[in-house]
């Protein structure tokens, strides 16, 4: 997959599908979130042909990546359901249009107001990861009159080939339950009246560098559900990962799906893919506000920062940072340092990234950024959240609005 198949530097600039990245800059002002729609059909596509010689599988987009209610109507349009992981994300999903029977609820500390949100609303499947979480979701069942379909998320002790923050599979973790503790569910499903006990779960973790984890960890969900017969739905999870930059090498949707296909003959398989989807259908466009050398070090201070994107700071993710028009004719690229405003020596967008001379006002697009990107911005040092924008052909429009001071202070 080219990373810049639909974001490429024509004479006339960066562009996103029809629509020239500079003309969303200089009319809706930086920073700003650019997504492509036709990326995010595109990707959701690739998705289901791979795993399409599975026969039964659902694909439900996990919007903690990116939960922009023009996104989540774009996915369920698709066809697809949702992956939400609190109540909001639930608010959020339905608020967009979900059917609640295709929104999964998982989450490792679910409070007993959300499940009684969740039932309330008929959501289609809990993922649950703890043996008390049990006694809630009954209890909120029973008190509701619903039957609630159960997944019980299995940690199977794998330690996943990525970051350690997004690993989730260990040990260690606080993720998901024992075997022992699954099989003790099972053991006392009287106990749980309300409650159908139809799957397992399991999810490894995000931006997997290899298969190996997740087939052992399928392997290990299969194996425990092999002696009960209820248990015919195996949730993968997500966490196929996204090249950051022309070099990575990581398998595609293809490599995953060959090799689980044959063990999961037999069984639903529900995906729960988020950063695959959206990860490359964003990039934030910033300006640079200044520049300096010192210290040995070329760094330029743009208006966006680790507010809007913090996977730089926070796993010291490397996202690529292009100029939207072609400035090769300012000289030879140099190894640039693009910080943000934030007091924080850790907001750094890019280290050691490749860029011509810039000067106050040239625009750059921090790309690869529709995942994990505005979902995970903060109001730090009083910045108020970037607008975003989706792009579908030659058009475009305004998915959500900048913030302004006076939002800053609202319910203070
Ligand atoms: N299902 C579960 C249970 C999850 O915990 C996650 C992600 C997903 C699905 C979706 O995984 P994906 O397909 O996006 O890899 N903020 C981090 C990523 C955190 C992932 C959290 N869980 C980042 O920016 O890299």
């Amino acid at each position: 997959m080219a990373l810049h198949e639909l974001m490429h530097v024509k004479p006339a600039g960066l562009m996103i599908e029809g629509v020239a990245a500079h003309q969303l800059a200089q009319t809706l002002g930086t920073p700003l979130y650019v997504y492509s729609l036709g990326r995010l059909r595109a990707n959701l596509r690739r998705l289901r042909a791979a795993f399409e010689p599975l026969s039964q599988v659902e694909i439900h987009y996990s919007a903690k990546a990116n939960a922009n209610l023009s996104i989540l109507r774009a996915v369920l349009a698709e066809g697809a359901g949702i992956d939400a992981v609190s109540g909001g994300e639930i608010f959020r999903a339905l608020s967009a249009g979900a059917d609640p029977r295709a929104i999964v609820y998982a989450g490792a500390g679910k409070t007993v107001e959300e499940i009684a949100y969740a039932v309330e609303q008929g959501i289609g499947w809990f993922n649950v990861e703890n043996l008390a979480e049990l006694g809630h979701l009954e209890r909120e069942a029973a008190r509701l009159g619903r039957r609630v379909r159960v997944a019980l998320r299995l940690n199977p002790e794998v330690t996943a080939n990525t970051h350690p923050y997004i690993a989730t599979g260990h040990g260690g973790a606080k993720f998901g339950l024992t075997s022992d503790a699954i099989r003790q569910a099972l053991a006392e499903q009287s106990r749980y009246p309300h409650l159908d006990f139809m799957g397992l779960h399991v999810h490894i973790g995000s931006q997997l560098g290899d298969i190996g984890g997740t087939v052992q960890a399928v392997e290990r969900a299969l194996e425990l559900a092999a002696p009960y017969e209820s248990l015919k739905t195996v949730n993968i999870g997500g966490g196929f990962p996204v090249p950051y930059g022309p070099d990575e090498q990581l398998p595609a949707f293809d490599a995953f799906a060959q090799a689980l296909a044959p063990l999961l003959r037999g069984y639903r398989v529900l995906l729960e893919p988020g950063r695959s989807i959206v990860a490359d259908i964003g990039l934030l466009l910033t300006r640079v506000l200044y520049t300096k050398y010192q210290g040995g070090q070329t760094i330029v201070i743009v208006d966006a920062s680790m507010t809007e994107l913090i996977r730089p700071a926070l796993y010291g993710a490397k996202h690529a940072i292009l100029p939207l028009s072609d400035l090769s004719a300012r000289g030879s690229v140099q190894s640039t340092q693009v910080v943000g405003p934030v007091c924080e020596t850790a907001d750094v967008l890019g280290r050691d990234v490749p860029l011509p001379p810039l000067h106050e006002g040239d625009l750059l697009a921090i790309l690869t950024s529709g995942a994990y990107g505005m979902v995970m911005a903060s109001h730090y040092n009083a910045r108020p959240k970037p607008a975003e924008v989706v792009v579908e052909g030659d058009t475009w429009r305004v998915a959500r609005s900048r913030e302004r001071w006076q939002d800053l202070i609202a319910g203070e």
